[in-house]
This record gives structure tokens, C-alpha cells and sequence, in this order.
């Protein structure tokens, strides 16, 4: 009886606190609308307050960029307290967050929570496969659900916002940060883009109150997927049409599934900084794609237009920023240094600045901080969810669906599950570490499954394994460059000896973890170190060699890809990287990745992508040297976006349309019937590319314009059918507007970019 009087007193007093503080503050008001809200607190801010929204600073420890002179944990504090820090970045835990989220919400004025964001990118502390490798899987409902373990994780341990997904189409090999996107094509690169979106925020805006939820960030806006040469932070110099049919497209495709942050890039596009970018961000972005979300600097970026030669100095690049739209000032600490002077000299309008504050608000409005800014702070679902069972499991899953099969000639794969001696060989399949990839602040390091620890799980074949030589020298670290082993082969004879004494050889070789990522480029596209001097050492004494590559980038690997039998495409896969290869090489998952980026021949090829166009020259007509190609090695790829193999057959056979004269506006429809005519149940990508055949602008020789991932058991047969209409037979002029002229198209349908089955028709 007692303690229920307790309880009601505790109640009516929290109620009477709540009510204090709703007539107090009366943007606390949950029943007001998320507008009204805004417009209830913004008139009570002062200046310094509004100013401090737009400021970010990093947390204590980790460091994601180069760190700022003056940023120290005295200052960060003490701006904390005067309610001059809008949101954090890179704290992590509910400990941690709680404690700077506490200093905000109870120690300024106002208690304006802050918004913590972090690069959660392909995963937090269980890890998923890189991006780009997940691309590989086309399964747009498996990278919804690794974005949503990703959030589930994050969010429980205290973090609101991301820094992904990034969606920066590339088709640069050399550029590190490859490995980040979904690859080279603008239609796959959007409809993943959508998925990241939704797993990480839900589908509707409404879901970001969930507590497993956080807001997302589309990024780099926009472009810096064609830093010139593949050099990182290097300028881009692109045409519109690149700019219009290629670059933007993700972007506005995130943008209409709602994601609610958006952050610019470090290059200049055309000349002009994305960061001091009016036609990016004002124009295109908050004008003509009416985004009302906030736009975050990246790491200094605001900053740096001062080395670019754009701004000159800090008052002149904190104008350009806020004038070109840039709402949050992320570690370049200018906003807060520099604003409100130049607010107060008339030099930067307050309505820019209360724009900006706006949408900051907003969001934090939509993820229920002002209602519970605690709301990511519970010890006990942190425990809880970090590394469990399901998401164990998640990642897993979408491990195995992202590699690719390139080749398997003699058929070693699937390996026969006894009675087999296996060598493995490479420093690469013994390592805990390189397979979670180089974004994983939050991860421990050496927690990934090895190869080596998957293949054990096989115990009825003999194993043994050598590294034949290491492949870097010393520690490598997220921000350090890795030092490749040139020099030491001792482990040579060793792996020599097993390869010899093997039925098979299974040998993992290729780039480190933390060789791609940002300030990762690279102009040598070969296997690093010794890695290809090991290969041919071993295929010399036993060529029934597997290869498995680990990768964030396409690789050019001509040698094995004329000599080696078996190769497998296993990127870094993650936290389970070891697992999943070991089921796919012993056939209990049949593979089915795709490649969502060319891999060329060599470095000299490079950008080299499928959607290209035709030259006035295409072919060697008259059996002379005057034509579009390269004297020393064939102008193909490697291995072609789009291609991946499965361990059965796919064959593909009547392709109809319902006609073949179509008038603008009509919907052209498209079937095919696939069957799996090998030996195992799989899953095909069925894929759809589109020739306009002549255009007021000239268009890429194929695009990509449907895809459909089916599951066949052997022996079965499914129709797929495609529906193209204006949003796929269109593009964009110079000037932005969208076009679909009247002409012929050519149509293929098959399982890559290179070869299928096709037709056309005409729209008048
Ligand atoms: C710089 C990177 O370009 C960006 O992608 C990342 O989100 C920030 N650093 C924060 O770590």
C-alpha cells in the first residue's frame, strides 16, 4: 500500500515536472507538430545558441580525419556546457553518450539534445561485408537487413545518426574508397541505395522514434566517386551528362526514400568545393529535390576550401559554406568560432543560419531526442544486442550471398567434402583481422572467423595449412599506411611442400583490409607483395589451385585468370568472413554474387565500366590500327560488371516484348524464361540493359535498367517479366531536364553485362 503511494506520488511529480517544463519549455510539447515545435524553440535560442547546433565536434579518442589544433577535451567541454555543440561524433556506448547527452540536456539552457553520429558502414561491432561486396549480392532485401543490424547495434549503444550510406557511384579501381559504394552503376547504385536507407531508418520517417532505428546520411554529395586519377581528396573534373545520368541519381533516389541527412564531399566539383557548392546544395539538393533535412560538412571539409584556393581565409570559407547550405560544421571548428561574428557584421544573414538550425532540429524532432534523449542509453539492450545470435546470424547470411564465383573451369569447386587433402596457403587465410574491412571503429580488432577457422569446421578432409609469406610488415591500423612484405620468403618451401602433398590447393591472397578505404588509392592493381611470385611458385608444383580473392577493390589478376581453375571472389566479408567462404567452397551454399564493378585487365585500363559509349570507331572494320582500342591488350574487362557464375547453369531462352512499335508513355513489356539446367538448386540475377540507340545526347552502348534475383531448383524454369517506362528509357540533357526521345532501342537480357539475349523496339 505503502510503496503504491510512493508510486503515485512519483508519477503525479514527474507529471507536474513535465508539465513545468512544457509550459517552460513549450517545444517539450509532444502534442504540438514537429513544425510547431521548431517554431516554439527557435525565437528562444540566442545566436551562440543557433551557431552551436551547427557544430560538431569529434568525441575523446577515435579519430576519423586528421586531428584539429585546439580540439582538445577542455574545450569540447566547456562549449558542451554553453549549449555550443550540436551534436557528437564518434562517442560510442551508452556510458559515453549518456554522459556528454547529459551535459546537453541538462547542463545548457535549453537542453537541446545532441545528435550522435558515427560511421556505422558496414556494420558496428558485428560486421557485415563491405559495401561493395554486398552490392555483389543484388539481394536488395539482404542489404535492407544488414543496414537494419547495423542500426540495431548502433542504436544500442547510444548512437542516432550514421554516416552512410555512401553512395558515390566510382568506377576507378585505384580510388580506396571503391569498397564503400555499391560500384559503378547508377540504377544498382540507386536501388541499394534505398535499401541502406530503409534498414538503417525504416521505411517511413515515423520509424526513426523506434529505438532501433537512426537517421542516415547520403553520402559524399556529390561526386567524389571521380576524383581525377583515382587520387583521394584529388579534384573532379566532369561533364553534366556524368554529372546528371550518373552521379546524382543515387542521391535523389535517397532523397525520395526519405533519408534525412545528406553530407558533401571533400573535391571540388568542376572547380568549385562540394562544400562551398550553391548549384549542389541550394540549387539541386534544398531547392529543386525540396530536401528538408540537414546537410553535414565532412571532416574539416569547410575548412579545407581554404587550401582548395577557393576561400581566403576562415571567415571566408565559414560564409561560403552557410551561404552554399552547409548546415553542420563537422571537426572544422569555424562555425563556432567564426558565425556569429559574421552574423552580427551582416556578412552571413541570420535567416541562413536559422534555415540551418531548422533542419538540425527537425531531425533530432523526428527521432524523439527532445521526448527521450536517453532513449539509446539503456545498458541493458546494449548487452543484449550487440553480437547476438540473430545479428551473428544476419551477417552471416549476407556474407555468403556477397561472393562471386569468376571461375571454376575444372570443376574443383564445389570441393567433395571427404577424402580430400587440402592445402591452404596464404598469409591472408589465417588472418583475424584484414576481413572486417577498414571502417570498424567499433569493432575489436581479430574477431573475424578465418578462412582457416571455417575450412577446420570440415573435418573429414585432411588440412593443413602454410602462409607462404606474410603479407605486411608489422601492425597496420585504421590510420596508418600498410607496408607490404617484399622481401621475406622464407615460408615458400613449406607451402611448396604442402601444395605438393594436396589434392587441392585453396590458396587466399589479395589486398588487406585496411589497404582500400579513405586515403586508400592505390596505382597498382595487382596482388600486392609477394602474393603473385607465391601463386606461380605453387601452381608450378600443384595447379588444382582455388583462389580466393580478398578485396576492396577491383583486382586485375590476368595471370590466374588465365591459369588458376578456380577463382572466388570473397572481398572482406566480416566479422563471418571465414564461415561463409568455407560453405560456399564446400557447396553448401551455391553462390550467386554478381560483380557490381568491372575488374580490367590491367591498372592502364582504368576507369574502365560497362556503360560506356561507342566511339565513332568501335570495331576494326578495315583490319588496320584505326580504331578505338589499345595495341598492347584487349579493350574488354577482365571480368565484367554484372558477371558472376554458379556452381549450376542458367540458360536463357524466349525473350518477347508485348510489341514492338510503342508510343511515349506507353509501358514496354518484357519476359524471359530461364532454366537451371545444372546440377544444383541456385539463384540467377536476371538482368535487363537498355541501347537508345541514338539520343540528342549520345547514350552508354548498355545500361542496366531492370534486375531480378530468382531462386530455381535444378531442373526448373521461371518467367521473368520486365516493364520499362519513361523513368527507364529517359535521361538527362546538360541543363538537368529529363528527356526520352522518340528512336530505337536495343534490348539484352542475361546474367552479366556481356552477353545475352536481345531484341529491340521503337518508340515514336
Ligand atoms: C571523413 C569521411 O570522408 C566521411 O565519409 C566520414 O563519415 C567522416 N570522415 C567522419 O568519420
Amino acid at each position: 500500500m505503502k510503496n503504491k503511494k510512493i508510486i503515485t506520488f512519483g508519477f503525479f511529480a514527474l507529471f507536474t515536472i513535465g508539465n513545468m517544463n512544457a509550459q517552460k519549455k513549450p517545444y517539450l510539447d509532444k502534442k504540438k507538430t514537429i513544425e510547431e515545435r521548431i517554431e516554439l524553440l527557435l525565437p528562444l535560442m540566442t545566436l551562440e545558441e543557433k551557431v552551436g547546433q551547427m557544430n560538431q565536434y569529434n568525441g575523446f579518442w577515435d579519430v576519423t580525419g586528421p586531428a584539429p589544433k585546439g580540439g582538445t577535451a577542455e574545450l569540447k567541454y566547456e562549449h558542451l556546457r554553453k549549449g555550443w555543440v550540436g551534436s557528437m561524433l564518434t562517442v560510442r556506448g551508452v556510458k559515453e553518450v549518456r554522459a556528454v547527452q547529459k551535459i546537453a540536456v541538462e547542463e545548457t539552457r535549453l537542453g537541446i539534445p545532441l545528435i550522435i553520429g558515427f560511421d556505422v558502414i558496414h556494420g558496428y561491432k558485428t560486421l557485415s561485408p563491405i559495401p561493395l561486396a554486398e552490392a555483389a549480392s543484388w539481394d536488395l532485401e539482404a542489404i535492407e537487413k544488414s543496414a537494419a543490424i547495423a542500426a540495431d547495434e548502433a542504436s544500442a549503444s547510444g548512437i542516432n545518426w550514421t554516416f552512410g550510406p555512401n553512395v558515390d557511384v566510382a568506377n576507378d579501381a585505384r580510388w580506396g574508397r571503391v569498397m564503400e559504394g555499391a560500384g559503378e552503376d547508377p540504377y544498382l547504385g540507386s536501388k541499394i541505395a534505398i535499401a541502406r536507407v530503409h534498414g538503417f531508418q525504416g521505411e517511413t520517417i515515423a520509424d526513426l522514434q523506434k529505438v532501433n532505428k537512426i537517421a542516415a546520411c547520403a553520402k559524399h554529395f556529390a561526386a567524389y566517386g571521380y576524383v581525377e586519377a583515382g587520387l583521394e581528396y584529388n579534384i573532379v573534373d566532369i561533364s553534366n551528362s556524368k554529372l546528371y545520368n550518373s552521379v546524382l541519381p543515387p542521391f535523389k533516389a535517397t532523397v525520395d526514400a526519405g533519408v534525412r541527412t545528406f553530407m558533401n564531399s571533400f573535391n571540388t566539383l568542376n572547380g568549385v568545393p562540394a562544400t562551398g557548392n550553391v548549384f549542389l546544395q541550394r540549387d539541386i539538393l534544398k531547392g529543386k529535390w525540396k530536401f528538408d533535412g540537414f546537410v553535414i560538412s565532412d571532416y574539416a571539409s569547410i575548412r579545407e576550401m581554404i587550401a582548395h584556393g577557393y576561400a581566403k581565409d576562415e571567415d571566408d570559407a565559414t560564409a561560403k559554406a552557410v551561404i552554399a547550405g552547409s548546415d553542420m560544421d563537422m571537426e572544422s571548428y569555424l562555425y563556432v568560432a567564426k558565425l556569429v561574428a559574421l552574423v552580427k557584421e551582416g556578412k552571413v544573414k541570420e535567416a541562413l543560419v536559422d534555415d540551418a538550425v531548422r533542419r538540425i532540429l527537425r531531425v533530432k524532432f523526428e527521432l524523439g531526442l527532445f521526448d527521450d534523449p536517453y532513449k539509446n542509453c539503456d545498458e541493458k539492450r546494449e548487452k543484449a544486442t550487440i553480437g547476438n545470435k540473430a545479428n551473428i546470424d544476419g551477417v552471416l547470411d549476407m556474407a555468403k550471398k556477397s561472393i562471386v564465383l569468376l571461375k571454376n573451369d575444372k570443376g574443383l569447386l564445389p570441393l567433395k567434402k571427404s577424402g580430400q587433402k587440402i592445402a591452404l596457403i596464404g598469409a591472408l587465410a589465417n588472418d583475424k583481422n584484414s576481413p572486417l574491412g577498414s571502417w570498424r571503429i567499433a569493432s575489436d580488432d581479430n574477431t573475424a572467423v578465418s578462412v582457416l577457422e571455417g575450412m577446420q569446421q570440415y573435418k573429414d578432409n585432411q588440412l593443413t595449412f602454410e602462409k607462404g609469406a606474410d603479407l605486411i610488415v608489422g601492425k597496420t591500423s585504421f590510420l596508418n599506411e600498410v607496408i607490404f612484405n617484399t622481401t621475406d620468403k622464407s615460408g615458400f618451401e613449406a607451402a611448396k611442400t604442402a601444395a605438393k602433398n594436396a589434392d587441392v590447393v585453396v590458396m587466399v591472397l589479395g589486398e588487406h583490409g585496411f589497404q582500400s578505404g579513405e586515403g586508400r588509392s592505390r596505382t597498382d592493381l595487382n596482388l600486392p607483395g609477394l602474393q603473385q611470385e607465391l601463386l606461380e611458385e605453387i601452381y608450378k608444383v600443384n595447379p588444382n589451385i582455388v583462389l580466393v580473392l580478398n578485396n576492396g577493390r577491383p583486382l586485375s589478376i590476368p595471370w590466374a585468370a588465365e591459369h588458376v581453375p578456380s577463382i572466388v571472389e570473397a572481398w572482406h566479408l566480416g566479422t563471418q568472413t571465414g564461415n561463409a567462404v568455407a560453405q560456399v567452397l564446400y557447396g553448401d551454399y551455391n553462390p550467386s554474387g554478381k560483380l557490381p564493378m568491372s575488374f580490367p585487365r590491367n591498372v592502364g585500363q582504368v576507369p574502365i565500366y560497362y556503360n560506356k559509349y561507342s566511339t565513332g570507331r568501335p570495331i576494326d572494320s578495315d583490319k588496320n590500327v584505326f580504331w578505338s582500342h589499345y595495341t598492347d591488350v584487349e579493350k574488354t574487362p577482365q571480368f565484367p560488371f554484372g558477371f558472376g557464375l554458379s556452381y549450376t547453369k542458367y540458360d536463357y531462352k524466349n525473350l518477347k516484348l508485348n510489341k514492338t512499335v510503342f508510343a511515349k508513355g506507353e509501358n514496354v513489356q518484357i519476359s524471359v524464361e530461364v532454366t537451371n539446367s545444372g546440377n544444383y538448386n541456385g539463384k540467377e540475377v536476371v538482368q535487363l540493359y537498355i541501347h537508345d540507340q541514338f539520343a540528342s545526347i549520345i547514350r552508354p552502348i548498355k545500361e542496366l535498367k531492370g534486375f531480378e534475383l530468382i531462386n530455381l531448383k535444378k531442373g526448373e524454369t521461371k518467367t521473368v517479366n520486365f516493364t520499362l517506362t519513361d523513368k527507364e528509357l529517359g535521361f538527362y540533357d546538360n541543363d538537368g531536364n529529363y528527356l526520352v526521345e522518340p528512336g530505337t532501342f536495343k534490348i539484352m537480357v542475361g546474367g552479366s553485362s556481356d552477353k545475352g539475349l536481345e531484341s529491340g523496339f521503337e518508340l515514336n
